[in-house]
């Protein structure tokens, strides 16, 4: 039986209601003092008491009797009447139901069970709750160590990059109040109507998905570890769902459309397992981190932080992007806004892909963070792995917040926009976020924000909110665009003092050097003697001429004879053969160097996956060595076509096997009519065309 009142809650109590209890309490206990002692005892200065006494003898509530001849001081004694009585009691009952409440709350809180829990609304009413520590699934560190020996023995699953970012934030109470991975019914309510089963607002499926081979292996009801990268055991869970998701409909509900364009969706269908698994989770340590490890805090750590500082109210900026001038001036307005202290918390687990990095992103919020007051304005990293996902990642990130201890959240213009669908448009209105935001505000329990969109005025030489101008057919107002600083970057511009910190600017070009600086990918392909071995040679000379930066040359035959010597020529030995040149490529590409390969590469999807691998670090350049067939046959340098005709070489391509036609690449060369030397200059030219050698 439930020892305490039932915790939904009474009425809130007012302050003047506080005031006026501590009033009838104060004079019930010692109806003789003097006003000066009443005033003492009650922490009010004589005047505000003398108006609380009259107040009070006007409602009824205490009788005032003048003590004749007594010290002037003390002329007054004050009687609670009947009615004064009774209000009394009416406030004892009413102040007892409000603590027991609030207990019941943190006991429902700490012991898990939610069914207790009461809204979140109501708490915030109740107590500073965004100071009050909140329940982390994490276990004590004597049974952590005993739980991960257990566990050593148990079925394990190889976290995802993703799912450690989930776990972490699981267990450390940043997504407060999941328990674990979500089960077959908080999932199906998740994306259905935003709501786990028992109603509580939640707007972003959290699952475990594993292959079909590993489910088939569990159980219901069995306990697994979660291990991390490196095979650590970071948590157990208890396996109580498992199921076979509708991912169409998760992506039409959750993210809005079953379009692959979408970051999220591309996840969903090409790289999430096809069967989730749900269930509580026992946290036994956080994920390791290596980097900034000053500037992670976990949710509770954050909140005591904002006790220790004092900061009552706090206004949350989340970004994926390095800061600018404009974002700065748009954090100061929403601080001043909100008369808030100013936490930047931006996100350091997965981003959009194509993203500044986080490393690079982190040294320049370092930077700008000199820039705000220090007194006010704080710092901290969130392991969060983003979906994208627009309005619903803005209820989401806005619960998120709130269990980092913020009151107030900024919201901007296409909050965690995908960008454009497969049909070049937008996946979200611009201020669908917004307005989702503030339909959930109240049970989000963190305060929107709205983004002023901040544009710089030259006349005024001072960033200016855009909606307040008034005078704007009479100034000039200066934007760069994302796209705009990053071509800016690659073509080493300028880029004014106006729009950003010459500090962040720095960092930025350290990591984006102009092309010029970058490292580069030429892939040759084309028939067994086509030529390309011959020009890539002739080209790698001409680039050492050149010098700068280092050249390797990958061949196909050097290849063959280092880094894959057990392959043969099946489809899947020649893919194999490819990624790794692909892999090779991509690390001197990322490192600053010239990786110039020369295989066949018969297969256009391998070759699209090697160029995907490459762009992330610098350009790609897709040579085709366009000499026919016959000319290849006729030449037969290594007399191999003459083997492959009589049958005595296999899977010979061009013969006996496939090689698609490349069908974009970024040059094509004739070696029938021009000679190597004339090749490899018409690639020189290319080169100086993107800007990745100097003309
Ligand atoms: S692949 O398909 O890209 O993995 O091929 P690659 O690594 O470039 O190797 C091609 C060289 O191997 C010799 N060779 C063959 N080529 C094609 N098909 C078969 N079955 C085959 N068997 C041996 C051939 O000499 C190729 O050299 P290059 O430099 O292309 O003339």
């Amino acid at each position: 039986m439930n020892a305490y009142p039932n915790p939904t809650p009474a009425k809130a109590v007012t302050p003047e209601d506080d005031q006026l209890f501590r009033l009838l309490r104060q004079l019930e206990r010692a109806p003789d003092a003097s006003q000066r002692a009443t005033a003492e005892a009650l922490g009010v200065s004589l005047g505000r008491l003398n108006a609380q006494l009259r107040a009070a003898s006007e409602a009824d509530l205490i009788a005032v009797t003048e003590r004749k001849g007594q010290d002037r001081r003390q002329r007054f004694a004050y009687a609670l009447t009947d009615k004064g009585h009774q209000t009394k009691n009416r406030l004892v009952q009413s102040f007892l139901t409000r603590k027991f409440a609030e207990y019941a709350a943190l006991h429902a809180e700490l012991t898990g069970s939610v069914g207790d829990l009461m809204p979140l609304k109501y708490r915030s009413t109740l107590m500073q709750s965004n100071l009050a520590p909140i329940p982390e699934l994490y276990v004590s560190y004597d049974s952590a160590q005993k739980l991960k020996v257990e566990a050593g023995d148990l079925t394990s699953h190889d976290l995802t990059p993703r799912q450690i970012c989930d776990l972490e934030l699981l267990m450390n109470g940043g997504f407060n109040p999941l328990k674990g991975f979500l089960t077959e019914e908080d999932y199906n309510g998740v994306v259905e109507d935003m709501r786990l089963a028992n109603g509580t607002l939640w707007p972003m499926p959290i699952n475990l998905d594993v292959s079909e081979a590993f489910a088939e292996t569990i159980e219901l009801g069995q306990d697994i570890a979660l291990r991390d990268q490196e095979g650590v055991i970071l948590a157990t869970m208890t396996v109580t769902d498992k199921w076979v998701p509708n991912k169409s409909r998760e992506a039409e509900k959750v993210f809005g459309a079953d379009d692959e364009a979408h970051p999220a969706v591309n996840y969903l269908h090409n790289t999430a397992g096809n069967v989730y698994l749900g269930g509580p989770v026992t946290g036994i340590q956080q994920p390791v981190h290596y980097d900034f490890r000053g500037r992670r805090d976990t949710p509770n750590e954050l909140r005591a932080y904002f006790r220790k500082l004092g900061w009552r109210k706090v206004v949350a900026f989340q970004t994926r992007n390095p800061l600018h001038r404009a974002h700065q001036e748009l954090t100061f307005r929403a601080a001043k806004e909100a008369q808030a202290n100013l936490l930047i918390h931006p996100i350091v687990g997965m981003t959009k892909p194509g993203d500044v990095d986080h490393f690079t992103r982190v040294r320049c919020y370092e930077a700008v963070l000199d820039k705000y007051p220090q007194s006010t304005t704080s710092m901290s990293l969130l392991n969060l792995a983003m979906r994208m996902a627009g309005p619903r990642e803005a209820v989401w990130h806005g619960l998120i917040r709130a269990n980092h201890g913020c009151t107030h959240f900024i919201v901007g213009r296409d909050h965690a926009g995908p960008g454009k669908n497969s049909a070049g448009e937008d996946f979200y209105g611009p201020y669908d976020a917004q307005d989702l935001y503030r339909a959930n505000q109240s049970e989000i329990g963190c305060e929107m924000v709205d983004f002023k969109h901040m544009v710089y005025v030259q006349e005024r030489a001072q960033y200016e909110a855009v909606d307040e101008i008034e005078d704007k057919d009479d100034i000039t107002i200066l934007n760069i665009s994302g796209t705009e600083l990053r071509r800016r970057l690659r073509e080493g511009l300028e880029i004014p003092d106006w729009f950003s910190f010459p500090e962040v600017v720095k960092e930025l070009r350290r990591t984006s050097p102009p092309r010029s600086d970058q490292g580069f990918t030429v892939f040759f392909t084309g028939f067994s003697g086509s030529g390309k071995s011959t020009i890539a040679n002739a080209l790698m000379v001409k680039l050492m001429e050149m010098g700068g930066r280092p050249v390797t040359l990958l061949d196909g035959d050097i290849v063959r004879k280092n880094l894959s010597s057990e392959l043969g020529f099946s489809k899947e030995h020649r893919d194999l053969n490819i990624k790794r040149i692909g892999y090779v490529a991509s690390e001197i590409t990322k490192n600053g160097g010239i990786a110039i390969c020369a295989p066949i590469a018969p297969y256009a999807a391998t070759r699209r996956h090697v160029r995907e691998e490459i762009e992330q670090f610098g350009a790609f350049i897709e040579v085709h060595v366009a000499t026919s067939l016959e000319e290849c046959e006729r030449r037969d340098r290594k007399g191999l076509y003459k083997l492959a005709r009589e049958g005595k070489i296999k899977e010979f391509t061009g013969i006996s096997d496939p090689y698609d036609v490349p069908t974009n690449p970024e040059i094509a060369v004739e070696t029938e009519n021009l000679d190597v030397d004339n090749c490899a200059h018409q690639v020189i030219l290319k080169l100086e065309s993107m800007g990745l050698i100097a003309g």
